[in-house]
């Protein structure tokens, strides 16, 4: 048995100081935009045929040789590639960064690469002014931005494409769309998401709608997941109409990108749409009462950046729901982090 004054045969490290930490925090931009630069290069899609030495990937991806080597070194600490007999091969978060992987998030992280980190760096305007920080570094909002600047469009579309379809399966798995109607996605993207519920849903029929630049790719998209003969498409703009005649409608990681006096008018037009035994499913990430996850915290925070929207409590979203004429009738979990909330036209009492 040791005394008291013996000293221990091991020594635990020491805990990283507050400092170290803090600076360790302050590297994640860093490492986003050398994920970033290796995705616009494309680096992972030229290693998907197997390893290449650092200058044929030079050649390839027009980059400057020994610097790449430097970027694939910095890449390799992080798990994203492979070094070995003087090639680069893709380590496995690097086929993440493949544009055709199954699980690939290449045009998320071109979008949070390019727009959305370069907002991210006006976060004290928002901060101090409550407002979103893009249209003062873009000069314009976020989809008018998009609207005109159509290769950042495609990422942004391709990143909701991205992650649409999971989210699609998972709320037809939630959501007993009773097999037949029509579901209307306002603000529907590209329709990977409602070409999910559709498959899902063989009886039901699809309208997507969200901005004519969006939809107008949206017929090869509909038509390769076999859906397009029971889908139609509507461009248009939320702000000012919402086609009728649905049974559901869905506001799928929409609504909140907005600031609270746009919420308004967007839930007033579905309202409008809405027939008396319509539904509206709100898929949102809601915002818990008590202590927040950090991924929700900075959720929140980048709706603020983007859109000047923010994320919602569940009380918060039925008072939303209830100034447009709405009630809040039940919330569903789904297996990803959002839920789905349901509401139905008020009662006059
Ligand atoms: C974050 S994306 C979500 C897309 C889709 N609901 C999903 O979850 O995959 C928000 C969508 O709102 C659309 N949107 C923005 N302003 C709009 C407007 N005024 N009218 C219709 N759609 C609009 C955008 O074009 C974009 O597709």
């Amino acid at each position: 048995m040791m005394s008291e004054t013996e000293a221990p045969t091991q020594v635990a490290a020491a805990a990283p100081a507050p400092s170290q930490l803090v600076l360790q925090l302050m590297s994640g931009s860093v490492v986003a935009q050398a994920l970033y630069v290796a995705t616009r290069l494309g680096i992972a899609d030229h290693l998907t045929g197997g390893p290449l030495p650092v200058t044929s990937l030079a050649a390839r991806t027009g980059a400057h040789p020994p610097t790449l080597a430097r970027l694939l070194r910095a890449l390799a600490s992080l798990g994203v590639v492979r070094e070995g007999d003087g090639t680069y091969a893709l380590a496995p978060l690097g086929l993440a960064l493949a544009q055709n992987a199954p699980d690939s998030v290449c045009a998320s992280v071109l979008f949070a690469g390019a727009e959305q980190y370069r907002a991210w760096g006006d976060l004290l305007h928002s901060v101090q002014t409550g407002e979103a920080a893009f249209p003062r570094v873009f000069g314009a909002d976020c989809y008018a931005y998009l609207t005109a600047h159509p290769e950042s469009a495609r990422s942004f579309d391709a990143s909701m494409v991205e992650t649409g379809g999971a989210l699609g399966s998972a709320i037809a798995a939630a959501y007993d769309f009773a097999g037949e109607g029509t579901v209307v996605d306002v603000g529907g993207g590209p329709g990977a998401l409602l070409a999910a519920i559709l498959q899902a849903n063989p009886g039901l029929h699809g309208v997507l709608f969200d901005r004519p630049q969006v939809v107008a790719g949206a017929g090869e998209l509909l038509a390769g997941l076999g859906v397009a003969d029971r889908c139609t498409v509507v461009g248009g703009s939320f702000f000012e109409d919402v086609p009728a005649g649905g049974d559901v409608y869905l506001l799928a990681r929409t609504l909140l990108n907005f600031p609270d006096a746009q919420v308004g008018c967007i839930l007033r037009r579905c309202r409008a749409a809405l027939g008396p035994a319509g539904r509206l499913l709100l898929i949102e990430s809601i915002l818990p009462d008590g202590t927040v996850s950090a991924a929700d915290a900075f959720n929140d925070l980048n709706l603020l950046v983007l859109g000047g929207g923010r994320m919602a409590t569940l009380n918060e979203l039925r008072g939303l729901l209830a100034q447009a004429d709405l009630t809040l009738t039940r919330v569903i979990a789904t297996p990803t982090r959002v839920s789905i909330a349901e509401a139905v036209p008020a009662v006059e009492t």
